[in-house]
């Protein structure tokens, strides 16, 4: 059983989901989808920008999972950021997901018309599209102009989050203001150099798990949602076995001085604006 983090609306989210950035093929998109939700899963990652909506949704009707069971995160990407636009863009994830209200709706990326879209997201969860809201990759100067301005506060606000790079600016903001830090590239996107880590491997021989099983717990045992992303049915049923073992303090402790001063993807505003799409400015190790 997946452990679910209290949102700051009342609403609850599980603590460890499937991402599905970067799958394209969406036939492979709505079987990971399907593999992951009958092993378990109850949170699945998507956005505008990964064009895989309609699969997703596929593969939850597929599933035989209740929907009430699932929780479905969808974003809005900047291009679509005016008012009108934002709220024609949601009606257009409704349609593409075809599964009914979308659980939490994030604005992808800190640019743009991010008050009108922030509007359109409140609008939103008062006719009962939407049930929490939130944001991506905002930073403390992000955020501090939305908090004063909202009238439904962010409940989430999905991040780079992993060993490798651990928000030391962002998360104590995070915390003051009850919003959820949700990680993405929790496994700093299958970083070999991350996964052979002497401290990961050792703890992964302690525990007898994998790397990566280590690198997931240790987002949950420091209260992060992560939402790993994976098309290998192997990778996706390990990534699920995090329940039966726990991590020490020395080694969380080992984890947390893994820590350097940058994020592994810095994606510049002027492409955020122009819609873009991610790319890595340091080389993934
Ligand atoms: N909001 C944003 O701006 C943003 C940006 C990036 C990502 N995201 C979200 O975060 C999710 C995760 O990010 P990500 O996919 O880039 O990085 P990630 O989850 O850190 O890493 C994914 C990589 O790790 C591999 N992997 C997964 N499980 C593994 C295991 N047990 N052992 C070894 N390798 C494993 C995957 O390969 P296999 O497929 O072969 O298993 C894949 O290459 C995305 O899918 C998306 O939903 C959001």
């Amino acid at each position: 059983m997946i452990p679910s983090l209290p949102l700051s609306n009342g609403r609850a989210m599980p603590q460890l989901g499937l991402g599905v950035y970067l799958v394209s093929d969406v036939a492979v998109c709505e079987a990971s989808v399907l593999t992951a939700l009958e092993a378990g899963y109850r949170l699945l990652d998507t956005a505008v920008l990964y064009r895989n909506e309609r699969a997703v949704g596929r593969g939850i009707r597929a599933s035989g999972v209740p929907r009430d069971d699932v929780f479905v995160t969808t974003k809005l990407w900047p291009s679509q950021f005016r008012y009108e636009k934002a709220a024609r863009a949601i009606d257009g994830c409704l349609e593409r997901l075809g599964t009914g209200t979308i659980d939490l709706l994030l604005l992808h990326q800190p640019v743009g018309d991010i008050r009108g879209a922030w509007r359109a997201l409140e609008d939103a969860v008062d006719a009962g599209k939407v049930r929490s809201i939130g944001v991506s990759n905002f930073t403390v100067a992000d955020l501090d102009p939305l908090l004063a301005d909202a009238r439904i506060a962010p409940a989430v606000n999905q991040v780079e989050l992993h060993p490798y790079w651990q928000q030391p600016d962002l998360l104590p903001y995070l915390a003051r203001h009850d919003i959820v830090a949700e990680a993405w590239y929790p496994l700093a996107h299958g970083s070999k150099k991350l996964l052979a880590e002497p401290v990961i491997a050792t703890a992964a021989a302690a525990h007898g798990k994998s790397a990566a099983q280590v690198v997931l717990r240790w987002h949950l045992q420091r209260g992060f949602v992560a939402i790993p992303k994976s098309t290998d049915p192997a990778h996706i049923l390990a990534n699920l076995e995090l329940f039966d073992f726990e991590l020490t303090d020395a080694e969380m402790a080992g984890i947390d001085a893994l820590g350097t001063d940058r994020p592994m993807m810095r994606v510049p505003r002027w492409a955020m604006a122009a819609g873009m799409p991610l790319m890595p400015v340091h080389p993934l190790p």
